[in-house]
């Protein structure tokens, strides 16, 4: 902490002894209260679809231990090398803040003996990631994933299921100018001479490479097919395909899956050159890119794949998985612009400031039958308790003046139809509430 301190202090110095405009974390975003209503059309969707496919819910921390991700995600990534927001704790132990879900899945799967308890488990994500990219539309150091994880079902009928999956939450998402792009990387054997025939077509260009894939040539091959580099992305147009490689088992896994999809009558378009950032895939691996051009070079608004090695890679028992995870972020500035959120609930407003007494009263009587009411306790004038009755998107508001309130009633105004009726205070919450 007192290195910390120090640490604060250190900076405030540096900047002439003025401390810095406090504001959020480059890359990282406050959601507001206005943005909630289309986050929350995603969350309801996500989470109603994902129990209609039978997924439950799970949540783990945000803090992980370090060497969790390096083993998973793998050590020649650009997520582990450069992107990993990592401390060392007061215990001297190295913590991550997660940059995805899937990790953190495998270790709770182990970690509970969950394959013990049940053949399969199918389990869903919501929350945030933490990468240390370089920030840009769609682009985020803070963002929030929702995901599935299947453990215990090696497929190929339960690969075709997921997809289905996506494909369904984005259509009732109405994301729909949407490419969905599925290859197979082959078993990790397959993997490993893919890698080879990958080093032996790429070495005679090395010198033509960019420095980072001249590294990768020996560190992790399958990553020049990535790289954005025009001159870079041009040789690799012309790399062997991990298609034409893939072994007989593998190839009727892929095509098996392929064949699930036209069943299904998903349209899909195979892509030998889609490999992925994250180390830990094995065979089925898919993208959905949004093509509206709307996110730049940010268009995958959602990614996934096999994992099958890495519940044991981790010392879990042998156990096949698959998931996929989506940006949500990403999700939702494809998603069309929303309808102007319905009307509902009450405000209460009265007429004359020494009222606003009465008003809360009202307003705790209707609370207290669960009808949402709205009430300003400022003392504010009459036109301005509207026009935030207004604001709220409030149904109707309940006007009391000193009139009212001798006589024993309420003018209930709807703001929809603009019909004004006196109702009496007895009678308001049932009539409330059979309009509710
Ligand atoms: P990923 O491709 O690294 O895969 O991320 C999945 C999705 O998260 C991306 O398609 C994108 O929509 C979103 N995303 C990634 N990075 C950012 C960022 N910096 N800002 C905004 N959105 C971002 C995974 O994370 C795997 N865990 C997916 C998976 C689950 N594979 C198997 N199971």
């Amino acid at each position: 902490m007192l290195a910390l301190l120090q640490r604060v202090r250190y900076e405030e110095h540096m900047s002439g002894g003025k401390r810095e405009k406090l504001q959020s974390v480059k890359g990282m975003h406050d959601i507001l209260p206005a943005d909630m209503p289309r986050w929350r059309q995603f969350e309801n969707a996500f989470r109603r679809i994902a129990a209609v496919y039978g997924y439950e819910e799970i949540r783990t921390p945000l803090l992980e231990p370090t060497d969790l991700f390096v083993h998973s995600i793998g050590e020649t990534t650009d997520i582990v090398e450069k992107e990993m927001y990592t401390f060392v704790d007061q215990g001297e132990k190295s913590l991550t803040l997660r940059p995805e879900g899937t990790a953190s899945c495998v270790r709770a799967y182990i970690e509970h003996n969950i394959s013990n308890q049940e053949p399969v488990s199918k389990w869903f994500y919501l929350g945030p990631m933490y990468r240390r990219e370089r920030p840009a539309k769609g682009r985020y150091r803070q963002f929030y994933q929702a995901g599935v994880e299947v453990f215990g079902d090696a497929g190929p009928v339960i690969d075709a299921e997921v997809i289905a999956l996506c494909v369904q939450l984005l259509s009732e998402l109405g994301v729909s100018n949407v490419e969905v792009l599925v290859n197979s990387l082959g078993s990790r054997d397959g993997r490993q001479s893919y890698r080879d025939a990958l080093r032996a077509y790429l070495e005679p260009f090395r010198a033509q490479l960019c420095g980072d894939c001249q590294r990768r040539i020996d560190a992790n091959p399958l990553r020049v097919l990535d790289c954005k580099v025009p001159n870079d992305a041009k040789i690799a147009q012309g790399a062997p395909t991990v298609l034409e490689l893939l072994g007989a088992d593998d190839r009727s896994h892929f095509d098996r899956v392929c064949a699930l999809l036209d069943q299904l009558k998903i349209r899909y378009r195979v892509e030998p050159r889609l490999v992925r950032g994250l180390d830990y895939y094995t065979r089925t691996l898919f993208e959905v890119r949004d093509l509206s051009g709307e996110l730049g070079a940010q268009s995958a608004l959602l990614g996934g794949g096999r994992y099958d090695h890495m519940v044991q890679d981790l010392d879990g028992p042998a156990q096949p998985a698959i998931g996929f995870a989506m940006g949500i972020e990403r999700i939702l500035s494809a998603m069309p612009a929303s309808a102007e959120p319905k009307r509902s609930g009450v405000f209460v407003v009265c007429v004359q400031p020494d009222l606003a007494k009465d008003a809360l009263e009202l307003a705790q009587a209707l609370r207290k039958q669960n009808i949402a009411a709205g009430v300003d306790l400022r003392g504010s004038a009459l036109k301005k308790q509207l026009a935030r009755a207004d604001k709220n998107r409030a149904q109707y508001v309940v006007i009391l003046g000193p009139d009212e309130i001798a006589k024993g009633v309420v003018q209930l105004k709807n703001l929809e139809t603009q019909n004004q009726e006196e109702v009496p205070r007895q009678k308001l919450i049932e009539k409330l509430q059979s309009v509710k």
